[in-house]
C-alpha cells in the first residue's frame, strides 16, 4: 500500500524535511544536452526531486537546466554526493562548495556521502569517515544541506558512523530492486531513522529485460519500468528512476494509478537474477 498519488507528494525525513516520494536519476547521464534536455523534461513531467553527484560530472549541466525552468528554489529538492578521494573535515567542506558553485544553488536538498569504504583509504574508514561526517553536520547545521546522509553503506559502515555521530544520517541511497533487497541494510536503516533510497530500480535497465517481471505488469497494463518504480514505492523505498528519454521519462511517472498485490509484491522481492555485484568494502575506487 502507498498513500502516494503523485511525485510531489513526499516522504517525510527524520528532521522533518519533506522529500518527493520519486526522484530523477542521473547517474551515467552525460554532461550537457543530454543531461540538460533530461532534466528539463523530468522538469516538465512533473518531477521535483533530482538526484545527482560530484562523480557523475554533470552538475553544471543539471544545475541549468533547473535554472531554466524557472521553478522556485523552494518547489524542487536536489540531492548531490561527495565523491571517495575526497574525505576529512577541510576536503569535504571544499567538495560541498565545489558541488554548490557547479549547481549554481547557495543550499542543496541533500548531501550524500557517495561510498563508505574508498579504495585510497580503505579499511581506515572509521578514521576518515569520521572528519568527514563532521563536515557534512556544520554544513547541515549552517543551512547550506537541509538533510545529510550516505550512500551504499551496509550495516558495519552505519555502525562506525553510528559511534561519533553527533546527528544521525537521515538517508541512505542504496541500489535495490526487485531481487535486489539488501534486508539486513534496509532493516537497520529504518530501525536508526533513515529512509531508503532506491538508485538504479530498474536494474540499470537489465530489469526490463526480465520475463517474469513481464507477466506481472502485463497483469496491471503496465510497462516493466513502471512495474518497478511501484514496486519500490510499495516496499517504502524512494526510487530514483534515470532515462534521458523524453517519452521514458514521462512514462515513469505514471506509477500512481495502480496498486500491485502482496502476492505480486512478494514475488518480485524473490526474483532471481539481480543481485547486487558491487560490494562497498571492494568496488575499485
Ligand atoms: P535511457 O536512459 O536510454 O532512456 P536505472 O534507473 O535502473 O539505472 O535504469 C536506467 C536504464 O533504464 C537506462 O538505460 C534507461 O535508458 C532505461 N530506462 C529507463 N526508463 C525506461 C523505460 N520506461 N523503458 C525502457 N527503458 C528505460
Amino acid at each position: 500500500m502507498s498513500d502516494f498519488k503523485s511525485l510531489t507528494d513526499c516522504y517525510t525525513l527524520s528532521n522533518g524535511v519533506k522529500i518527493p516520494c520519486v526522484g530523477f536519476g542521473t547517474w551515467q547521464t552525460k554532461s550537457g544536452d543530454e543531461a540538460e534536455n533530461s532534466v528539463k523534461w523530468a522538469l516538465e513531467s512533473g518531477y521535483r526531486h533530482i538526484d545527482t553527484a560530484w562523480i557523475y560530472g554533470n552538475e553544471e549541466s543539471v544545475g541549468k537546466a533547473i535554472k531554466d525552468s524557472g521553478i522556485p528554489r523552494d518547489q524542487y529538492f536536489v540531492t548531490t554526493k561527495i565523491f571517495n578521494r575526497h574525505r576529512g573535515y577541510k576536503d569535504t567542506i571544499e567538495m560541498f562548495e565545489t558541488s554548490l558553485k557547479n549547481l549554481g544553488l547557495f543550499y542543496v536538498d541533500l548531501y550524500l556521502i557517495h561510498w563508505p569504504n574508498p579504495l585510497h583509504f580503505r579499511n581506515a574508514f572509521p578514521r576518515i569517515l569520521s572528519g568527514t561526517w563532521r563536515a557534512m553536520e556544520d554544513i547541515y547545521k549552517e543551512g547550506r544541506a537541509r538533510a545529510i546522509g550516505v550512500s551504499n553503506f551496509c550495516v558495519r559502515h552505519l555502525d562506525a558512523l553510528f559511534e561519533y555521530a553527533e546527528i544521525k544520517p537521515h538517508v541512505n541511497q542504496i541500489r535495490l530492486g526487485p531481487g535486489d533487497t539488501k534486508d539486513d541494510v534496509v532493516y537497520y536503516s529504518r530501525k536508526n531513522g533513515l529512509l531508503l533510497e532506491a538508485y538504479s530500480p530498474l536494474g540499470t535497465g537489465e530489469l526490463l529485460k526480465s520475463p517474469e517481471l513481464k507477466e506481472i505488469a502485463d497483469k496491471y497494463n503496465k510497462s516493466v519500468a513502471q512495474l518497478c518504480i511501484r514496486w519500490s514505492i510499495q516496499m517504502g523505498f524512494l526510487p530514483l528512476p534515470k532515462s534521458v528519454t523524453k517519452e521514458r521519462i514521462e512514462e515513469n511517472t505514471n506509477v500512481f494509478d495502480f496498486e500491485i498485490s502482496q502476492d505480486d509484491v512478494r514475488a518480485m522481492w524473490l526474483l532471481k537474477g539481480n543481485a547486487d555485484t558491487w560490494h562497498p568494502d571492494f568496488v575499485p575506487w
